[in-house]
């Protein structure tokens, strides 16, 4: 796909280099913090909702020197927050040197630089202590089932579960809580699991977000009616025990957050198609091939690492990464006549 913004404009831009704090922010006023990289778009699960069956895909990674470079050009920019995704991130060799330099610019840039990975769990139980060491804040679990077969049917690989399991224990004992365990609910194949996953939360310690399910497959399993929106899931759990819902940590915060009556336990509900928050959206994304991605649901990608290897420099590309920053998206479509899915599916965008 070709970029918008080819190396030959980068003319400075004068609403960008007007910021007084020097900080990415958009023509929408909001101010980008939060960077989502990709290091690789192989995985391990074949996700129902998430990939076809067959396994046709051409893999696309870069070195991690160029991912740790990006990473330090966006850090100098005023990102806060960086998550590593995937695919699988586990699966990329290198990782641990990635988080390794990345927590390193906690010392030259941003000494409260948040470093969190989602993963899906399957090889994480040895590496939970490594990935703590190497500087790693957090991590987020995906998980659709708290049962074993129906966590198998979805994820498409037998015995999943209670490796799964097993890695969110490792994690917690490492120092990587509180983890957050991801399920995206979709109807009729996990949503039998909600009440399962509240008790799951409560004697786990596990911070348990319920997400409605997008368009963002590899194939053509959303439809509005597989959508479990938010109200209905509030509705569930409250018939388990009262819920409270707790004050957001920040604005851009994905998840709504609740507890129970009783204190014990956490749900988010992170409600895109019902609820949309892109009035707050502080996001942009990196995919595993170096492109930048302003919005989940862009119908392009803007070619970073073709201007890195086009011998940029870092100040060209911070000029870069402003200008197509200030052009991020207002919102999403989901739902809307002439809605059209993005131009890469979700395990090529990474979450
Ligand atoms: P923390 O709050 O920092 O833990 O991270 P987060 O809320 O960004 O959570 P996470 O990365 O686990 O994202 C959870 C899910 O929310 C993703 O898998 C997506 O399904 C959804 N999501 C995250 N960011 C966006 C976004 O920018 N737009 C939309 N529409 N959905 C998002
Ligand atoms: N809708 C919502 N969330 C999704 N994820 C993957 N595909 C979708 C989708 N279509 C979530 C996974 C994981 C993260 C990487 O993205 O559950 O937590
Ligand atoms: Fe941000 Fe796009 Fe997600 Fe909306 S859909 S929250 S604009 S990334």
């Amino acid at each position: 796909m070709l970029s918008i913004l080819e190396p030959e404009q980068l003319a400075p831009s004068a609403a960008a280099d007007a910021e007084p704090d020097g900080r990415l922010r958009d023509s929408h006023n909001r101010t980008i913090t939060d960077l989502r990289l990709s290091v690789t778009d192989r995985c391990n699960y074949r996700c129902v909702y998430c990939r076809t069956g067959e396994d046709g895909t051409q893999y696309s990674e870069l070195p991690i020197a160029d991912y740790a470079r990006i990473l330090r050009v966006f850090v100098s920019l005023g990102i806060e927050k960086i998550r590593l995704t995937g695919g699988e991130p586990l699966l990329r060799q290198g990782l641990l040197d990635l988080i390794r330099e990345t927590a390193q610019l906690r010392s030259d840039f941003v000494p409260s630089l948040d470093i969190a990975l989602t993963t899906n769990g399957h090889l994480l139980a040895p590496l939970a202590r490594p990935l703590r060491e190497a500087g790693l804040s957090r991590i987020t679990v995906s998980m659709d089932a708290v049962d074993s077969e129906t966590f198998a049917r979805i994820t498409r690989v037998p015995g999943s579960f209670e490796r799964v399991r097993d890695g969110i224990r490792a994690a917690q004992d490492a120092g990587l809580g509180p983890v957050k365990v991801n399920c995206v609910l979709m109807r009729g194949f996990n949503d039998s699991q909600i009440e399962a996953f509240a008790e799951f939360s409560r004697n786990e310690g596990v911070i348990v977000r319920f997400i409605e399910f997008m368009p963002l497959e590899e194939g053509r399993t959303w439809a509005p009616e597989t959508v479990i929106p938010m109200d209905e899931i509030v509705a569930r759990l409250n018939a388990v025990r009262p819920l409270v819902e707790l004050p957001p940590n920040h604005l851009s915060e994905t998840a709504r957050r609740f507890t129970f009556d009783d204190g014990r336990g956490e749900i988010g509900i992170i409600a895109p198609v019902s609820r949309p928050f892109c009035g707050h959206c502080s996001r942009v994304r990196l995919t595993s091939d170096g492109k930048v991605r302003t919005c989940l649901f862009s119908q392009s990608d803007h070619d970073l690492v073709g201007l890195m290897q086009r011998g940029a420099s870092d100040d060209d590309m911070r000029s870069w990464i402003r200008r197509v920053v200030e052009r991020k998206e207002a919102r999403h479509h989901i739902g809307e006549p002439g809605f059209l899915k993005p131009s890469r599916s979700m395990v090529h965008i990474g979450g």
